[in-house]
C-alpha cells in the first residue's frame, strides 16, 4: 500500500549546527511526523508539521504509569548525496512486539516505514555527512488521554522526530578506545517476564542509578546481570555486549530479558558470513573474568543503533580490573541499505 502525508512547512527554517559540535541530541530538525489514534477509527492523519512543544494534559496517562514505546534508527548520507536507512523493517517489527508487551495498538510495518522515510526525505538536508556522524531517527508513541486509573489509553499519538549526531559515547569521536565498564552486581535492568525485551522508558529510567554508579568508579557504562542469580551476563547500558573467548564470539540469548538490538542481529549475521564461530547463550560472569585472566578473552564490544559497535577496553568487577584487546572490522551490508 502506497501511503502519502500532507506537509505543513516550517516558516522559519532553523539554522544547521556546526557538524563538529553535534553532541547526541543536541538539535532537532525543521519538521515532526505526528499521527494520530482514536479507539474505532484506528490508527488516522499522519502528516508532517513544523517542529514544536506539544500541548498535553497533565493527566495524560503516559506521564504518569509511562505506557509508552519507541525505537532508535540512523539515516545516512550516501556518497551521491542520497540517504540511506539501515534496516528500517527490523524496528518496524520490534515497535510490534514493544506495543503488544504495552497494550499500544499496532502500527503496520509499512506504515511505519512509510512515515520514517517521509520525515527523513523532507528534513534530508540535516544529514549530516562528517565521519562517524548521522541523523538519529527517534519514533515513539506516547498516549494524551488523562486518565487517574491505571489501564490501556483509548487515544494514541505516534510522532518522529529527527537529531543530527555524533558519537554517543564522546571518546569514539577521536578514536576507537576501549571504555571501561562496571559489573553491575545489585541494581537489574529486567527480569524475564518484565519488559526487557521491549523499547519502552521504564527499561531506560530503573538504569540511570547504575550508569550513575558506574561513573562514580570511574567507568563509563553498567554491564548488567540476570535478575534472579545476578551471575549472567545481560546487556552493557543501552546495548547488546559481545566477548570473544578462543576462536568463538559469545552474546547473551534472548531469554526475554534482552533487548533484541538490529545491531546485535547485524553483528552475528556478518560474523556468521566471514565464518568467525559464534554462540548465543547465558553467559556466566565468572567464565568472562576468568577468560580475561587467562589471556583467552581478546575482544568485547557493545552493540547498539546509538553507540554502534564500541569496544570494552576494562571489566570493573568487585573493585578488580580486567583488561583485553579491542580490534574493529569494515563490516559488508549488502541488503541492508535501503536508498532514499
Ligand atoms: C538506541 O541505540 O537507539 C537506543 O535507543 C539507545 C538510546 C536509549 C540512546
Amino acid at each position: 500500500m502506497e501511503y502519502t502525508f500532507p506537509v505543513t512547512r516550517t516558516t522559519s527554517p532553523k539554522e544547521k549546527p556546526d557538524v563538529n559540535a553535534l553532541g547526541f541530541g543536541k538539535y532537532y530538525t525543521d519538521h515532526m511526523f505526528i499521527m494520530e489514534y482514536d479507539e474505532g477509527q484506528g490508527w488516522h492523519d499522519g502528516r508532517i508539521v513544523p517542529y514544536g512543544p506539544l500541548t498535553i494534559d497533565p493527566a495524560a496517562g503516559t506521564l504518569h504509569y509511562a505506557q509508552m514505546s519507541f525505537e532508535g534508527m540512523k539515516a545516512y548520507k550516501n556518497p551521491n548525496g542520497g540517504i540511506n536507512l539501515f534496516r528500517p523493517d527490523m524496528n518496524a517489527k520490534r515497535m510490534k512486539n514493544s506495543n503488544d508487551r504495552l497494550c499500544i495498538p499496532q502500527i503496520d510495518e509499512d506504515l511505519f516505514v512509510a512515515a520514517v522515510k517521509a520525515i527523513v526525505k523532507e528534513d534530508a538536508d540535516w544529514a549530516p555527512d562528517a565521519p562517524g556522524t548521522s541523523l538519529y531517527i527517534r519514533p515513539f508513541i506516547i498516549s494524551p488521554e488523562p486518565s487517574m486509573a491505571v489501564h490501556p489509553a483509548s487515544r494514541y499519538w505516534f510522532i518522529i522526530i529527527l537529531t543530527p549526531v555524533a558519537a554517543y559515547y564522546e571518546g569514539n569521536d577521536k578514536e576507537l578506545h576501549g571504555s571501561r565498564i562496571w559489573v553491575e552486581e545489585n541494581y537489574i535492568r529486567a527480569a524475564v517476564g518484565g519488559t526487557g525485551f521491549a523499547k519502552c522508558g521504564g527499561n531506560y529510567s530503573c538504569g540511570m542509578i547504575a550508569s550513575e554508579k558506574a561513573k562514580e568508579q570511574g567507568c563509563e557504562e553498567v554491564l548488567w546481570l540476570d535478575a534472579k542469580e545476578h551471575r549472567y551476563v545481560e546487556e552493557v547500558g543501552t546495548s547488546n555486549a559481545f566477548f570473544k573467548i578462543g576462536d568463538t564470539v559469545y552474546t547473551s540469548s534472548l531469554t526475554g530479558s534482552i533487548l533484541p538490538g538490529v545491531t546485535r542481529d547485524s553483528t552475528l549475521q556478518l560474523l556468521r558470513k566471514w565464518g568467525v564461530k559464534t554462540e548465543e547463550k547465558r553467559l556466566l560472569i565468572e567464565d568472562v573474568l576468568e577468560a580475561a585472566d587467562n589471556g583467552s578473552l581478546t575482544e568485547a564490544w557493545a552493540t547498539g543503533t546509538a553507540c554502534v559497535i564500541s569496544p570494552i577496553g576494562l571489566l570493573k568487577y568487585k573493585n578488580m580490573l580486567y583488561g583485553m584487546q579491542t580490534g574493529i572490522r569494515e563490516p559488508e551490508m549488502d541488503g541492508w541499505v535501503i536508498t532514499l
